[in-house]
């Protein structure tokens, strides 16, 4: 199923067969009760509030049953942040095949994903890239409309960007759709949550946040006098964004943050590389 821009949200079919979705919940539920997993203090979590465990073996779930991760994936995690994806990701990635690269720029956390989680699964690792962002990195010193990522063409099947976009501008946006193009393998996906607008979705009263118009076209804002701490675009501009530089969108899956039932809060896309995956 390929959604074209502004064509009508269709519901999709599960990816899984019930075995395999028996086998994922299985997996989950002792991934949240195992004590022995890596877990920063709760005062160093930057990322957001919320069980840090539960939200990761949250986000795992989605990844598998809306993105199509497969444990055989070489998985990019953009905005890795201090590992809240990774985590849960060890248990879930095949130890031969599969690998996984984190990129984020706030140190610390990269740091402690270096120290606690590459040493007992060294097909993790972390890198940081030192994007300056008005929230996350005040001082940094590369733009964040110029990334390259330090990665070769074609080296990964899976990259993800969990609540990332949404402190992101469309620059950004844009320029993530780029890299993801050049570093998914043919056939590989792209993961990305976002608060996408659609019509009504500002006039609901469950919205969390209540989106205020923001200084460019297309983008409103959850909090004027911080406009990257939840940005949100009309639909369009991040499909465009995204079909722009060569990647199909495949899927959309609208998130609870509109006040609609969902099992997600934010907006998920998933697009896809063209070509027939090796
Ligand atoms: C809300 S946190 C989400 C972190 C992680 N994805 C998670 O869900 O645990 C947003 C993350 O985006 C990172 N970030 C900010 N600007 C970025 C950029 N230009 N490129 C990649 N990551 C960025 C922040 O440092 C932060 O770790």
């Amino acid at each position: 199923m390929n959604a074209q821009i502004g064509s009508k949200i269709p519901a999709f079919e599960a990816l899984l067969s019930p075995a395999e979705e028996n086998r994922l919940s299985w997996m989950m539920e002792i991934i949240e009760r195992n004590r022995f997993l890596p877990a920063p203090a709760p005062e160093n979590v930057f990322v957001g509030d919320g069980d840090y465990r539960a939200i990761g073996v949250e986000y795992l779930g989605h990844l598998v049953r809306i993105g199509g991760l497969k444990p055989s994936d070489r998985v990019l995690d953009i905005g890795c942040g201090i590992g809240r994806m990774a985590v849960p990701l060890t248990q879930f990635l095949d130890e031969s095949t599969g690998c996984y690269e984190g990129v984020d720029p706030v140190k610390e956390g990269i740091t402690w994903c270096t120290q606690n989680i590459t040493p007992v699964y060294p097909r993790f690792r972390f890198c940081q890239i030192d994007l300056a962002h008005e929230l996350y990195n005040r001082g940094g010193s590369l733009a964040g409309h110029e990334v390259v990522l330090p990665f070769s063409d074609a080296s990964f099947d899976f990259i993800f960007m969990v609540s990332v976009a949404t402190h992101l501008p469309a620059d950004e946006i844009e320029a993530y759709s780029r890299e993801a193009m050049r570093l998914l393998a043919p056939g590989g996906r792209l993961f990305m949550t976002a608060f996408l607008i659609l019509d009504g979705d500002l006039e609901r009263d469950g919205a969390r946040p209540k989106f205020i118009a923001g200084r460019e076209s297309g983008t409103w804002y959850g909090d004027p006098s911080a406009p990257l701490a939840a940005i949100g675009f009309e639909r369009n501009l991040i499909e465009q964004a995204i079909h722009g530089e060569g990647l199909r969108i495949q899927r959309v899956s609208l998130g609870h943050w509109r006040g609609t039932d969902s099992t997600h809060y934010q907006d998920i896309i998933v697009a896809t590389k063209p070509g027939k995956a090796t």
